[in-house]
Formats: structure tokens, C-alpha cells, sequence
């Protein structure tokens, strides 16, 4: 099925989320127009324009899953969930990045394949002795997979809304599927951006935005539907979709609650647009506030996320002098095209304000940084409106 996308919200030029940078790459740093377009047919939700895979995912690729004490417990506990849909067969996970999936299966004794295009990652994982191929997904790679055993279950997080040819995608996991196995995804929900204004989500990483609509839509041909559906906390808010064969997976009830709640997705795009525009102004009024003031603030977890906050809202080091992070590959680097200097977390200190661009994350920073409320210390977010948190 064709996809059309019809341009609905500027975000006007942006650089690369993930592509940290040191000084002598300034002046060649890569910018694309980034604009979110609708298709009403297929109710398709992505980027107009779109940045060169290899661009994004190559050797040096900056972000490493396994960083996160929070993902590591979401990704045990969705292991065990879904042990029952891995049965006896061959699990596959698309975009395993450095393996913190694959070793929360292995853990629980099922035997998986990665899929991970990122070299650098790849590597992290088939160090830990996992079984991982280090391409993008294709014919030939479904084949080597099949060569391995039968698949009874493709999971894949945060990954296949990455994936631009996404009906290509799709139609290699039916194949791998087939009619007896399931795929389980779970990536932003479209919902929950409009919901939470959080617009950062929109990145060039994320090409699509989804729907059950257009996952419906998109698996049709292969007599395929999403038969159940979940809403999960991680990330700002996703729906984890199970995807099977008609025939042999009953639709679940929830399908249909939050299927009525997409109805009118183009209408909910323009409440999106809005909103944006709202939260960029009141963001540069807080922050401007805080300068005048004198007040020291920096930025904890130089997100991707944060990147299109700072690019869109034109927040450079004026504004937010540092940002600290715990990945060592971002560490010593500039964030891309506001080029704010990124140090160690340890430099966290001595600040006023603390800007959460690693919102999502925030129980778990808050529990860890403890020490900054007591001292008097506050947060800023701009989720779901921008505020200084009390
Ligand atoms: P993510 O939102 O894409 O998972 O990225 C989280 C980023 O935030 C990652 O670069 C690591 C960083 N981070 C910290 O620097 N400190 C923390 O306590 C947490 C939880 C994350």
C-alpha cells in the first residue's frame, strides 16, 4: 500500500538527533526539513522528508540502550510476559541495539536472534555471546533467520517506527511470522504526543507515528490484524501492538476502545501544531526568566528528545550552558545544531535549575538525584506544558 504523506506541521531545519559533535564538524553538521504529514487513506503519520538511513545507524552510532536501570527492569518484565507467545520456536528482535533485550531472554532461557544494523552495538551484544546479525532487515536476512528454526515470535522496541520502508518491513514479517507466529512492537503512540505535547518525540529517527488505524491498514494484505494492544509508561507513553493472523488470533476488546479514540487523527494533528507552538513560547519565557535572574541552570540527559526542543525553541548554550549525560560516547561532545557542550554526570552540580530533557526517565533521575530537590534545587520540563516543577 502506497503512503502519501501530506505536510501538516513545520518543524523547519533540524540536525541529526543522535549525531553528537566535536568542533571541527560544526561547519559540515547535516540539516533536513523536518515536517509531520498525514495520509488520510492509510492514516499514515511520518516524516515528509526523511534522512539517509546510513546517516543515522552506522559504526558510531551514540546510543547505547543498556544505560538505563529503568529499561533494564521494563525489558525482564517483558521478556517474562511474553514467554508464552515465544513457546518452543526461535524469538527475533529487530534492532537489538547493544543487547539489553536479548539478555533479559536469555535470561529466561529462550533462544533469540538480533537484528541490528548498528555495528558498535552489535558488537556490545555479540560480545556478551549473543547470536546477532548486523544488517538491515531484508529477504535475505528473513532467510538466514529461517535457516536458523521456525519463528513463533518477532518483538522488536523503539525500533520499527525507525524503519522508512516500512511496508518492505512489514511484508519481511510476515514472512517470518507466518500464519502461526505474532509480532510484538512497541514504540511511541501518536496519542500520547498529542496528549503531553511532546513534540520531541519527532525526530528523524522516528519516521512513523503509530496508530492501530494504520497498522491495520498496513498488515491487511497478509490477512493479518492487530489483535491486542497495551499502553505502556516507557518513553513519554507507547502502545505495545500484538500483531497475528486473522484466523487464528481473536481480536481483543482493547483494539476497539483505543481505536475510537483515534478517530479524527487529522484533527488531532492540528491540536498538536497548536500546542507546539504554545509550549515554545512559554519554554523560552521560563528560561529567559531564569538568565535574568542570574540563575545557574544546565541540562540532565541529552536526550534526542532534548535536541528537537533546543533546535526548535532556539535554545543554545546562552540559555542552557551544559548538559550532563552518563554515556560516555555523548560525554566531551556538542548537542547537535545548538552545539551545548556535554560533560559527565558528575558535573551535575552547583545549579539551580535542572532542565529534564531526559523527561521520560524523571522517576528515576529524581530518585537518584535526590540530593538536588533537598538543596533546594528544581526541575523544568516542558511535558505536558512547560513548568518549573514545585
Ligand atoms: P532516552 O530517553 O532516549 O532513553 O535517553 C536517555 C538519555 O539520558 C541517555 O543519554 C542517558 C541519559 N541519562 C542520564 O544522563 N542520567 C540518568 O540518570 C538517566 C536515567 C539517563
Amino acid at each position: 500500500m502506497q503512503i502519501k504523506l501530506q505536510p501538516k506541521i513545520d518543524f523547519s531545519r533540524m540536525p541529526i538527533a543522535n549525531a553528537f559533535l566535536t568542533p571541527d564538524q560544526f561547519k559540515d553538521e547535516y540539516f533536513f526539513d523536518m515536517i509531520l504529514g498525514f495520509d488520510p487513506a492509510t492514516k499514515a503519520i511520518g516524516l515528509v522528508n526523511t534522512v539517509p538511513p546510513e546517516k543515522m545507524f552506522h559504526d558510531h552510532y551514540a546510543f547505547y540502550s543498556s544505560t538505563s536501570k529503568g529499561m533494564q527492569t521494563h525489558f525482564a518484565e517483558t521478556a517474562k510476559k511474553l514467554l508464552p507467545l515465544a513457546g518452543k520456536g526461535l524469538v527475533v528482535e529487530v534492532g537489538s541495539n547493544d543487547g539489553i533485550m536479548l539478555e533479559a531472554w536469555k535470561d529466561i532461557g529462550v533462544s533469540v536472534v538480533g537484528v541490528e544494523p548498528s555495528a558498535n552495538v552489535a558488537e556490545v551484544s555479540r560480545g556478551r555471546g549473543h547470536d546477532v546479525i548486523s544488517k538491515f532487515m531484508s529477504d535475505k536476512v528473513v532467510q538466514e533467520i529461517l535457516a536458523k528454526g521456525k519463528v513463533s515470535l518477532v518483538y522488536g522496541a523503539n525500533v520499527s517506527c525507525h524503519i522508512e520502508g516500512f511496508a518492505d518491513y512489514l511484508r519481511n514479517v510476515a514472512s517470518l511470522i507466518g500464519r502461526d507466529g505474532v509480532f510484538v512492537f512497541e514504540d511511541p503512540y501518536f496519542l500520547d504526543i498529542v496528549e503531553k505535547t511532546s513534540y520531541d518525540q519527532i525526530y528523524d529517527e522516528h519516521v512513523w507515528y503509530f496508530t492501530i488505524s494504520f497498522i491495520n491498514q498496513m498488515v491487511e494484505p497478509y490477512g493479518l490484524q492487530v489483535f491486542d494492544c497495551e499502553h505502556i509508561p516507557v518513553h513519554g507513553g507507547e502502545l505495545r501492538m500484538y500483531v497475528g493472523h486473522k484466523d487464528k488470533f481473536a481480536q481483543k476488546p482493547a483494539v476497539e476502545d483505543w481505536l475510537k479514540k483515534e478517530r479524527n487523527l487529522e484533527q488531532q494533528i492540528q491540536i498538536l501544531d497548536q500546542n507546539i507552538k504554545k509550549s515554545k513560547i512559554e519554554l523560552l519565557n521560563i528560561l529567559n526568566a531564569v538568565k535574568k535572574d542570574g540563575k545557574k541552570i544546565c541540562g540532565f540527559g541529552a536526550t534526542s528528545k532534548g535536541v528537537i526542543v533546543c533546535n526548535y525553541c532556539g535554545i543554545g548554550p546562552d540559555l542552557v550552558p551544559f548538559i550532563t549525560d552518563t554515556t560516555p560516547t555523548k560525554q566531551g561532545k556538542y548537542y547537535p545544531g545548538v552545539h551545548i557542550p556535554v560533560v559527565p554526570q558528575e558535573n551535575f552540580k552547583g545549579v539551580d535549575y535542572a532542565f529534564l530533557f531526559a523527561w521520560n526517565h524523571f522517576k528515576e533521575i529524581d530518585e537518584g538525584q535526590a540530593w538536588f530537590r533537598k538543596n533546594g534545587g528544581k526541575w523544568i520540563t516542558h511535558v505536558p506544558m512547560p513548568r518549573i516543577m514545585e
